[in-house]
């Protein structure tokens, strides 16, 4: 039977290009995200153009109770899931923390964090079982580098930089593999999720820079899923060229190469 993958985050950006890379390479795919109509587009999509199979569930990672009921339901459609990418996330504000509203600073840390920990902790038990599973995790290079204004954004990077450290060493004794995936500036609605539907300031952040696609990040991790049994990829960070530290980014124009 074909590979399974369990997606969080599959409506849009990193998540999306990561279901349909998967999806074109015949993988059977389950979606989540808090949006069914985006979800049953991406559903159809996925079907017409890859002929996959896709399961679609409408679950919000904050809630504890949903994941425990869309995870069973997903292991019922699908069986334990080969593959987890753990990639719901976002950003709230760039404001200076003293100043960041607390609805923000709630939401960052339950979708980055209590989400991406309980939605492994409701599928991970299945892989033990199986003794195969590959966890990819969405961190990001905000994860290492702290940036102004984004002290519990960066913070919930680190952690889940930390938890899949974690998690590698708990299940040091099977076959499970973890990766940390750790981009830098990709173009995407994050910024205007970031800006609360702000989309002007959030064409600024792109505006002159060479930014990654989505598509870049999916690639890499089709490449990481793609190793033999004996290689576990850890951690990857990639950055745009134009890119040199989480929030470090030139906007001087490029200069043709002599
Ligand atoms: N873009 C970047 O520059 C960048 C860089 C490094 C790391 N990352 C990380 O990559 C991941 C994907 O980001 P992206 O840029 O692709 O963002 P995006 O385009 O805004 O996509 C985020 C996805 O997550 C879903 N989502 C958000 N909150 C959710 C929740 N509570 N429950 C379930 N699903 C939820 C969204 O769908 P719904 O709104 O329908 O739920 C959407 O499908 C995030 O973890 C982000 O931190 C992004």
């Amino acid at each position: 039977m074909s590979q399974s993958a369990f997606i969080t985050g599959a409506t849009s950006g990193i998540g999306y290009a990561t279901a349909k890379v998967l999806a074109s390479r015949g993988y059977r795919l389950g979606i989540a995200a808090r949006n069914s109509e985006k979800l049953e587009a991406v559903k159809q999509e996925l079907e017409m153009k890859f002929n996959s199979e896709v399961y679609t569930y409408v679950l919000d990672v904050r809630d504890a109770e949903a994941i425990k009921q869309v995870a069973a339901q997903a292991v019922q459609d699908m069986g334990v899931p080969d593959v987890l990418v753990n990639n719901a996330g976002l950003a709230r504000g760039l404001e200076s923390y003293e100043e960041t509203d607390e609805a923000d600073i709630i939401q960052m840390v339950d979708t980055n964090i209590k989400g991406l920990f309980l939605v492994t902790h409701a599928f991970l038990p299945g892989m033990v079982k199986r003794n195969t599973g590959h966890i990819i995790n969405l961190g990001s290079t905000a994860g290492l580098y702290a940036y102004k204004g984004a002290a519990v954004y960066c913070a919930t990077k680190a952690a889940v930089k930390t938890f899949s450290d974690g998690i590698r060493i708990d299940t040091i004794d099977t076959d499970i593999k973890v990766t940390t995936i750790q981009p830098g500036i990709v173009h995407t609605p994050f910024s205007e999720v970031r800006f609360h539907g702000d989309k002007k300031r959030a064409d600024a952040v792109y505006e002159g820079v060479d930014t990654l696609h989505p598509e870049d990040i999916a690639d890499v991790i089709a490449f990481v899923l793609d190793r033999p049994l004996r290689v576990q990829i850890s951690d990857i960070v990639i950055m745009a060229d134009q890119q040199a530290t989480g929030f470090m980014v030139s906007k001087t124009p490029r200069v043709p190469h002599k």
